[in-house]
């Protein structure tokens, strides 16, 4: 290493002077199967919902193009007769100005934004790495029939879905577990259960705008394929408690709410509702608290509930603890049993404070068949944080042998929106080790030699691609926090040297190229 030489600062009169310093399924399904389907109208249709359906509601009807896009060419349809394999609309050869705003709903990662998404999603990964869970991933695109279930769930309303051009239905995907069952059931014997699989991606779905609800989120999702028993729940349920240690969350600041399906299995089994009413009656049940107490029992009556099953129904589902449950339904039905166990596991895991029994959650998909859960927060501001259960029965509703199931989805939203509330947002700078800088224009190729140097040794570097002012490099120094700043002059380049200066303290050197650390 070269002895620092502070009269470096002199010798360099430039740095002496300045080293002081889609839309809705049903509808759009419709209306496009009917009449020969265009799905350049559909495309043109997303592109320009910010103008024509900003105020739709996600069950509004798909009509086509107004008159009004005076610039849009309609071009002869292509392809196959009959197909919807026509291009896109070409537009006038003239500028014209863009809504510079994402569509609706959606949202651009700057910089800024970015390294708070990958902090989060950093730490969505350690975590799951940390419960020895393999990352896996899916296609954004997926057949639209993989969220087609009968029980009129909300997340069918809002499919975001077309035909492509080869005449499939497709939709953007609104969650990532259809997409985890179809890849199991592909996958087959060749993977050993249990599968503990974890995966990272954005799902789309068509949502009324509220806090933390968008239309397009990142889930963070954890799954255990081919495990029983609750020990899959209490270990998915101490991820979550685990990763929220990690941001600075506490027991304080949010809970789990937990239930089971099997509750209102027991109950509606009483009254001998049929096995396939059994999904929609949840569905109905989800919607408590967002509609009228009136509006749920009238449909759960149209599911032909009798008025004594609705009454006892919405009783059980007030209860808020496991002793009272206990009492209701009797210690000998799998419902209290699994979530006594639980409870006990989560002693053992040492997540007690975190969790309570509510009746009250159901989760508003389909296919769960056992123990609910949903993470909220405690100052009861904003919607779920996380929501997952078992699903012992997804698989075959594709084809597939069943095999037991448990996981949760996280969205990236509403936990941003509680670190704000908190003041729990980390500060992320950009930070670039190194800032290299050729003092003199015909001194760039050898200021390239020096930053490939240090990147080669793994420093980060960022190299002034023009020859500024040491103003502009101070300036920039300071705004991508670097520690060094290594300036490469003719007099230090001719003896293979450079002069390095320490931002933070001011200490200056001369070093051999080749000695760079
Ligand atoms: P979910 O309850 O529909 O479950 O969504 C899980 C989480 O995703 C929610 O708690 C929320 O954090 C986030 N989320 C959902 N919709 C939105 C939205 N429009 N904007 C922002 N965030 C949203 C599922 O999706 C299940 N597939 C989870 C699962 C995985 N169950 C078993 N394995």
């Amino acid at each position: 290493m070269a002895a620092a030489t502070p009269s470096l600062l002199i010798l360099h009169p430039r740095l002496s002077l300045f080293a002081a310093t889609l839309r809705p399924i049903s509808l759009i399904h419709h209306q496009f199967s009917l009449q020969s389907p265009n799905p350049s109208r559909l495309c043109a249709l997303f592109s320009h919902s910010k103008h024509h359906y900003s105020s739709i509601s996600p069950l509004a009807t798909a009509t086509p193009l107004s008159a009004d896009n005076s610039n849009v060419i309609e071009t002869p349809r292509a392809g196959r007769s009959g197909s919807v394999s026509s291009p896109p609309h070409q537009v006038a050869d003239y500028a014209q100005k863009i809504d510079v705003n994402p569509p609706k709903g959606t949202r651009d990662f700057p910089p800024e934004e970015m390294r708070l998404r990958n902090w989060l999603f950093d730490n969505f990964k350690e975590v799951s790495r940390l419960f020895g869970f393999e990352e896996v991933d899916y296609p954004v695109l997926e057949s639209e029939a993989l969220y087609i279930r009968k029980a009129g769930e909300e997340i069918r309303d809002q499919l975001y879905c077309f035909e492509d051009r080869g005449n499939r239905r497709v939709a953007l995907r609104p969650e990532l577990t259809p997409s985890l069952a179809r890849l199991v059931i592909q996958k087959g014997k060749s993977v050993p259960l249990p599968i503990k699989w974890f995966a990272v991606g954005q799902c789309w779905r068509y949502e009324r705008m509220t806090r933390g609800r968008r239309r397009e989120h990142y889930q963070w999702n954890m799954d255990i394929i081919g495990v029983p028993h609750v020990t899959g729940e209490a270990e998915l349920i101490s991820s979550i408690v685990t990763f929220f240690k990690r941001i600075g969350i506490t027991e304080k600041d949010v809970g789990f709410k937990i239930s089971s399906r099997k509750v209102l299995q027991e109950v509606l089994g009483f009254y001998s509702v049929p096995e396939p009413l059994f999904a929609k009656a949840c569905i109905i049940i989800d919607k408590m608290g967002k509609i009228p107490m009136e509006e749920i029992k009238k449909e759960l009556k149209s599911i032909e509930l009798s008025n004594e099953a609705i009454e006892d129904l919405l009783q059980v589902l007030s209860i808020k603890s496991l002793t009272e449950l206990e009492e209701k339904l009797g210690g000998a039905g799998e419902a209290v049993s699994e979530l006594k166990q639980l409870f006990s596991l989560a002693e053992n895991f040492g997540y007690s404070d975190w969790i309570q029994f509510d009746a009250s959650v159901v989760r508003g998909l389909a296919y769960y068949t056992g123990v609910v859960f949903e993470g909220f927060d405690r100052e009861g501001k904003l919607r779920a944080i996380c929501g997952g259960g078992r699903y012992d029965r997804l698989l075959s509703t594709f084809g597939g042998d069943d095999h037991p199931a448990c996981g949760f989805g996280f969205g990236d939203a509403v936990i941003i929106e509680l670190l704000k509330e908190r003041g729990l947002l980390p500060e992320l700078p950009l930070e670039v080790e190194n800032i290299v800088c050729a003092l003199d224009p015909n001194l760039q190729g050898a200021a390239a030699r020096v930053a490939s140097v240090l990147r080669g040794k793994g420093q980060c570097v960022d190299l002034v691609l023009e020859n500024k002012p040491l103003k502009w490099v101070f300036k920039r120094a300071a705004r991508i926090n670097a520690r060094r700043l290594i300036l490469v002059g003719s007099a230090e380049w001719e003896r293979g040297m450079v002069s390095v200066k320490i931002l933070g303290t001011g200490e200056q050197y001369e070093v051999d190229v080749g000695e760079l650390e």
